[in-house]
Formats: C-alpha cells, structure tokens, sequence
C-alpha cells in the first residue's frame, strides 16, 4: 500500500505502537513531557547527525526535536521508519543509554527524538512522510 491510515487514539503518553508501512516498521510514540524535555535540552553541537532526516521537511533542516518531531502542537508525537540507519536491524525501544531506542545487533543508541547519538550508525532513524488526518489517525506514505 502506498499509504497507510493509523488509529492512535489508543496511545496515552509513554506508549508507542509499530505499523507497518511498505514492508517497514513505522514506530509511532506519544512522547512523555520527561523524554520531550530530555530531547530539547540537547545542545546541537552534540549530535552525531545534525540534520533532521525528516520527508516532512526540507532537506537540509536541523536535527530540533521540533523537526523532528510532528511539531506544530503535536511535538508529543514522533513517527519514524524503525529501521536502524546502520544496517537496517530494528532498533528496540525505550532502552540504551539515551532513553530512546538501541539497536542491539552492534550497539547503536538514538535519543528520545530517535537521533543516533552513540555507535556505529551514521543517521538519525528517518520520518518518513506522515500527516494527521484527524486528532487521533495518522496517514503515513
Ligand atoms: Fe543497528 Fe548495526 S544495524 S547498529
């Protein structure tokens, strides 16, 4: 399918669920205010991969957690192909030593915004192209 529709009105804070999206996993995560606050108070100098990686935006836009994030009022919200920018294993969230996602097959971190911020892979896990179609439903693709 070329677009797909996700019903998350189920999500409270702190849950997250995986689509699934051209044969990707699309991790879908309703941020905490802790993990959002923990992602905006990175300064940028410390990112590995200072740009957002994110279809929504330009191409060349820093890696805020306001672009990488779906912003707008929605920042609580982040959307991601669940592919690890390394060699494509699935990252496992919730768990390495930035609070986001680690990819256990060689040890890559990614923060609470899903920046890599530790290990071998090259890129912030990507946004693919996502809007909100209503309050509570998703369209990714
Ligand atoms: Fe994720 Fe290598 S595939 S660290």
């Amino acid at each position: 399918l070329a677009t797909v529709e996700v019903d998350v009105a189920a999500l409270e804070p702190g849950m997250s669920l995986t689509a699934k999206w051209r044969g990707k996993p699309i991790f879908i995560r309703n941020r905490t205010p802790e993990e959002i606050e923990a992602a905006k108070s990175v300064p940028m100098a410390e990112l590995k991969d200072p740009v957002a990686r994110n279809a929504n935006k330009a191409a060349d836009a820093p890696a805020t957690d306001e672009d990488r994030s779906a912003g707008d009022g929605k920042e609580n919200w982040l959307v991601m192909i669940g592919s690890c920018t390394h060699l494509g294993c699935v990252p496992l969230g919730q768990q390495g030593d930035f609070g986001g996602w680690f990819c256990p097959c060689h040890g890559s971190h990614y923060d609470t915004a899903g920046r890599i911020r530790k290990g071998p892979a090259p890129e912030n896990l990507a946004v693919p192209v996502f809007q909100f179609v209503s309050d509570t439903k998703i369209r990714i693709g």
